[in-house]
C-alpha cells in the first residue's frame, strides 16, 4: 500500500520549489493534496501537473486568506490529515545593515506564517490525529553570513515545532521539522551572486566540499512524506537534518 494512501494533504508555497516537489510526492505515494501559494498562477500549474485534488490559495501573512484558504482544503478533501508549511521566503543581508522593514517582512511570512496556518489545521488535526511538518533549515542551527534574520526565522520556526509537539501530544497530533542544506531551487538560485562575492569563490566549490551536491527537492520531500506518514507514528517535536553533511 503506497505510505500516505487516504492521507489528505495541504502544502504551502507548493506553486514551485521544494513545496512543489512534496506535492508531487504526496500524490505519488497515495495522498490527496491540495496546493497552495501567494502566486496563483504558479498554484494552478503545479495543481495540473501532479494531479493535486485541488488548490487553495493563501499568502500565508495574511491570517484570514490562511483561515480560509485551510478550511476550502479540508472541504476539497473531506478533512485533513496533515499540513505542510513549507512557504518562505529568504533575505541576504548583513544583520545590521537589514532595514527594520525587511526583518519583520521575513518574520512575517517564515515565522507568523507558520504560527497561523498551524493554529488554522488545529481543529482538523484534532479530529484526524494528523501531523504538521515545518519548513526549517540548517540555516535555523547554525549561524550564515547573509542570512542574519533568516537563520533567526528558521530557528524560531525549530522552536515552534517543539512548543506544538509537546502542547498538542495529548490530542494525538505530531509536530516535526526538516532542516535543508541547499537545494536547487530559485530561491539559491537568488542568492549565489551575493555569496560569490562575499566568498570571492564560485559557488559550486562551496557545495561540492561542504554538501557534496545541491540537494533536489525531491531529496527533502522523501523525508517530508516518511514524516508525515503513519511510519513516523512515534516521531514528533523532531527536526531532521538534510544537508548532504554541511552541517556534520
Ligand atoms: P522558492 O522561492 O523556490 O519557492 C517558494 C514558494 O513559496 C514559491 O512558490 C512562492 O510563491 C511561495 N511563497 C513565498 N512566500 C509566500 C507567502 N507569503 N505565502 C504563500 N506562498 C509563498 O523557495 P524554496 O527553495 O522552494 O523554499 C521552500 C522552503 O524551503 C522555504 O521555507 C525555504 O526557506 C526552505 N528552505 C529552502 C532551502 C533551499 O536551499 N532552497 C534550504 C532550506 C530551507
Amino acid at each position: 500500500m503506497p505510505e500516505l494512501d487516504g492521507k489528505r494533504v495541504f502544502v504551502t508555497g507548493s506553486g514551485a520549489g521544494i513545496g512543489k516537489a512534496i506535492a508531487a510526492l504526496c500524490t505519488e505515494r497515495g495522498a490527496r493534496v491540495v496546493v497552495s501559494d501567494r502566486n496563483a498562477e504558479a498554484a494552478k500549474q503545479t495543481a495540473g501537473e501532479i494531479g493535486a485534488a485541488g488548490v487553495a490559495n493563501c499568502d500565508v501573512t495574511d491570517e484570514a486568506q490562511v483561515q480560509s484558504a485551510v478550511a476550502r482544503a479540508a472541504e476539497l478533501l473531506g478533512g485533513l490529515d496533515v499540513l505542510v508549511n513549507n512557504a518562505g521566503i529568504e533575505v541576504s543581508s548583513p544583520l545590521l545593515q537589514q532595514s527594520t522593514e525587511s526583518f519583520d517582512k521575513i518574520f512575517g511570512v517564515n515565522v507568523r506564517g507558520t504560527f497561523v496556518a498551524m493554529k488554522a489545521a488545529t481543529p482538523y488535526l484534532m479530529e484526524s490525529k494528523g501531523n504538521i511538518v515545518n519548513m526549517s533549515s540548517v540555516a535555523g542551527l547554525g549561524g550564515s553570513p547573509l542570512l542574519g534574520s533568516y537563520c533567526a526565522t528558521k530557528a524560531a520556526v525549530v522552536q515552534l515545532t517543539r512548543v506544538a509537539a509537546v502542547e498538542m501530544r495529548a490530542a494525538g497530533i505530531r509536530v516535526n521539522a526538516v532542516c535543508p542544506g541547499f537545494a536547487d531551487t530559485a530561491m539559491v538560485e537568488r542568492l549565489v551572486p551575493d555569496f560569490e562575492a562575499v566568498t570571492q569563490a564560485p559557488f559550486g566549490d562551496l557545495v561540492a566540499a561542504k554538501q557534496g551536491r545541491l540537494g533536489t527537492p525531491r531529496d527533502i520531500a522523501e523525508v517530508v512524506v516518511f514524516l508525515a506518514s503513519d511510519r513516523a507514528s512515534w516521531v514528533t517535536g523532531s527536526h531532521y537534518v538534510l544537508d548532504g553533511g554541511l552541517s556534520a
